[in-house]
């Protein structure tokens, strides 16, 4: 049961709808999800409570330091990825977080790169590598890009990240009005009325490309990681 994390300590960076739409594409393809919300906003608890029942999604609301291990060790039986979103802020629940995480995704703003946040989290990784001889691998993945920016800018931002040794996923999250409206609406892409939100179909895409990538890196898996059972 691999744990996803969402981290930038920037507020506004895309964390949220990131693990929404990761949340919903992974359930669409069977897998059962646990949305661990540590956001103070609730954005995905009210988004779920709008929805009503999701299949293969569950969301526990209010999670907070003291309670995420529990939740992780109680819900591991019936889930078969746990997706994390925290609050963009640098506290000790994002600390406790990504220590329990099989894979950390830093969502940055397309080229603009609040990367501050980004290099903060990415700061916190280096840190538990060096000290603590635990290497969690981790990814930024571009959000909000403008549907105009080819991919040929993209590669630069890439190879700038890689010169760094920030791996970068190859999709970025685009900025798209199905991504806002889908906290409003409730339910899933697949579920909004394509007659009212433009390129819902593009937007469909988008999120089933970058879900596949985030599971051929964070393959699904029954027992759970060494460093949890340890
Ligand atoms: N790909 C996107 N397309 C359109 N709008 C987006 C996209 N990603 C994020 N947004 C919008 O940007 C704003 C901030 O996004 P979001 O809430 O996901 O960020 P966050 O990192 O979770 O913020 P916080 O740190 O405050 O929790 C929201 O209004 C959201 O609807
Ligand atoms: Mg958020």
């Amino acid at each position: 049961m691999p744990v996803i994390t969402l981290a930038n300590t920037k507020g506004g960076a895309g964390k949220t709808t990131a693990a929404l739409i990761l949340a919903t594409e992974l359930a669409r393809h069977g897998a059962r999800v646990t949305i661990l919300d540590a956001d103070p906003q609730h954005w995905i608890s009210h988004w779920k409570e709008t929805s009503g029942p999701i299949r293969n999604v569950e969301v526990i609301s209010h999670v907070t330091m003291a309670s995420i291990q529990g939740h992780i060790r109680e819900n591991s039986g019936n889930t078969d990825y746990f997706i994390v979103d925290l609050a963009g802020a640098r506290n000790t629940l994002m600390a406790t977080a990504i220590g329990l995480s099989d894979h950390v995704l830093i969502p940055i703003q397309g080229c603009a790169m609040d990367a501050r946040g980004g290099a903060q989290v990415l700061e916190l990784l280096g840190l538990l590598e060096k000290q603590a001889g635990i290497r969690i691998p981790h990814s930024v993945v571009l959000t909000r890009v403008n549907s105009l920016v080819t991919t040929r800018a993209l590669q630069v931002v890439k190879e700038l990240l890689a010169l760094r040794r920030v791996a970068v996923l190859d999709t970025p999250i685009i900025e798209r009005s199905a991504f806002r409206d889908i906290f409003d609406c409730g339910g899933t892409l697949q579920t909004m009325d394509a007659s009212r939100i433009s390129n819902l179909e593009k937007a469909c895409d988008n999120a089933r490309v970058f879900a596949d990538e985030v599971r051929r890196l964070v393959p699904l898996r029954r027992v759970g990681s060494m460093r949890r059972a340890a």
